[in-house]
This record gives structure tokens, sequence and C-alpha cells, in this order.
């Protein structure tokens, strides 16, 4: 079965069918610059394009880079502050005929990484983060979604996070990569000290080059480049639409605790 998924960044909006079954494209993607200013009308009408490109009339999952809660969202980090209380599923529902479900983007990324990707029959806890325009966020117990965390914007040295040690930083800045790695070791040590995940996946843009940073990080928990790379959060939108996030792939369970054992009144066992 396919269904569209679009991913809309602070800087790109990219989008393709998805297989859901297999959690691959079903075609090559197209990535098209975010309107700026990001408008909620801008961004409407460039998804629309981009769905449209692939004569797609069916049902669509769209990634948005904020909190969204019943479709609204909550934040505008890195887009447009009109965002903020705009209502998302509306404004894209309205060019999308064939209906559309949104969902934070680092949740979406997540949620293929669980699936089909780095995290794919892992339990316990794991934090995926996705190092791009910003730093998003996602945790899972046993493969089950915690949505919208934000811990991109945790402060660290006095300010969010993803200001430092996103990958628009390092390119920003011009930084190396050991510098840059010096500055997300710092950031995962955090995160690290507060959840105490057992794996860590890095995606985003930066999961391209992860041969250039990984070894370079310096912390305790084991750490992995997201396998998706940077379709993961154009399938999980997809999946996500496809209401397959209630059911990850047999991710491990958590071990039954025995209920105690109830004693009858008076104190003794039968
Ligand atoms: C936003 C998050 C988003 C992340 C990655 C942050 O600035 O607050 O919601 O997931 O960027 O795009």
């Amino acid at each position: 079965m396919q269904v569209f998924g679009v991913d809309i960044g602070g800087t790109g909006i990219k989008g393709a069918p998805v297989d859901i079954d297999e959690g691959t494209l079903a075609a090559p993607r197209i990535r098209v610059p975010t309107p700026q200013p990001s408008l909620p009308g801008a961004i409407a009408k460039t998804v629309a394009d981009v769905v449209d490109h692939f004569g797609w009339t069916g049902p669509v999952g769209a990634t948005f880079p904020a909190v969204l809660k019943d479709g609204i969202a909550k934040t505008a980090a890195n887009v447009d502050p009109s965002w903020v209380d705009t209502d998302l599923a509306a404004t894209l529902g309205a060019v999308l005929p064939g209906g559309v479900t949104v969902i934070n983007d680092a949740d979406a990324a997540g949620i293929a990484e669980m699936t089909f990707g780095a995290g794919r029959d892992v339990g316990g806890v794991v934090l995926m983060t996705t190092f791009g325009t910003g730093i998003g966020t996602a945790l899972f117990l046993h493969g089950q979604l915690l949505a919208n965390t934000e811990f991109g914007h945790l402060e660290i040295g006095g300010s969010a996070a993803e200001a430092s040690a996103s990958e628009a930083a390092r390119e920003r800045e011009d930084l190396s990569w050991e510098k840059w790695a010096k500055r997300v070791s710092r950031y995962l040590s955090a995160l690290e000290a507060l959840l105490w995940p057992d794996l860590i996946i890095i995606g985003g843009g930066a999961s391209r080059k992860a041969d250039r940073f990984l070894d370079r990080l310096e912390i305790r928990t084991k750490v992995v480049p997201a396998q998706l790379q940077n379709n993961a959060g154009i399938v999980g939108a997809a999946l996500f639409a496809a209401g397959d996030q209630a059911r990850p792939k047999a991710p491990a369970r958590a071990p039954r605790r025995r209920p105690p054992a109830t004693r009858p009144p008076g104190g003794r066992r039968p």
C-alpha cells in the first residue's frame, strides 16, 4: 500500500509516495526550498505543488518542525512565528483533498527508524535525534512514542542546544567535524544524564555524513546513524498517516510484572 509522505523543514520541503509495507520510497523524492517567509499559505501551496508533481490524489502524511497538538502548531522555532496556534491540519487539508495527517518531524523520523531502521526490534528507551536546521528529538519506550519532546531546546551553556549543535550551526560557523562533534557530545551527554537511554539514533541531514563524526562522539550510550537517513521523515509521515504508528513492528516488550500475591483476610494463604 502507498501513502504520500511530505517532510516540511525550515529550509526544504521533500515529498514522495511511500510503500508503507516496505518502508521505502515508491518513486524518487523531490525537494523544493521552503518559501521565505515561511507563511502558512505559502507553505500549503508548496506542499500542494510537491504532491501534484506526482499526480497524487490520495491520503498524505506531513511532518512539521514544531510541537503539534490536535493538528495545531504550538511553537515555531524554525518557521515563521505566525504559525503559532495555526491549524496546520486544516491549512494543509484545504489544499489536499485526499486528506492529510500531521506529525512533528522528529517524531515521524523516529517512527520510521523504529519500524524499519536502526531502532527496529529495539526495546527499552530509544532516543531519536535529528540534526538539521534545528535539533529534533523523539523518545520511545519499548517502541511506544512519547510525542512532542523538544530536547533540541535544552539549554546548554546559556542557550538552546540547537543554536550551537545543529547541522545548520556547523555549516553557519564553518566548524570542523572535531569541533562540532565536541558540541554534539556535550549536548548528548546532558540528555544521557537526564534520560539514560539504551540507544541513541542520529538522523537528519547530518546522518549522511555519520562517518565523519560518529567515532568522535564521547558519550556512554550506544549511538548509531539513522538507516533511512534523510528519508526517515517522509517515510514516518506516511506510516503515521496510515495508522501504522499504533502497531510498531514487533518491538521488544517490557517483562510483565507478576501481580503481588494477595492474602485472604486473616493473613493466611489458602
Ligand atoms: C523544533 C522541533 C523540531 C526540530 C527539528 C526544533 O526547533 O522546535 O519541533 O522537531 O526543530 O526540526
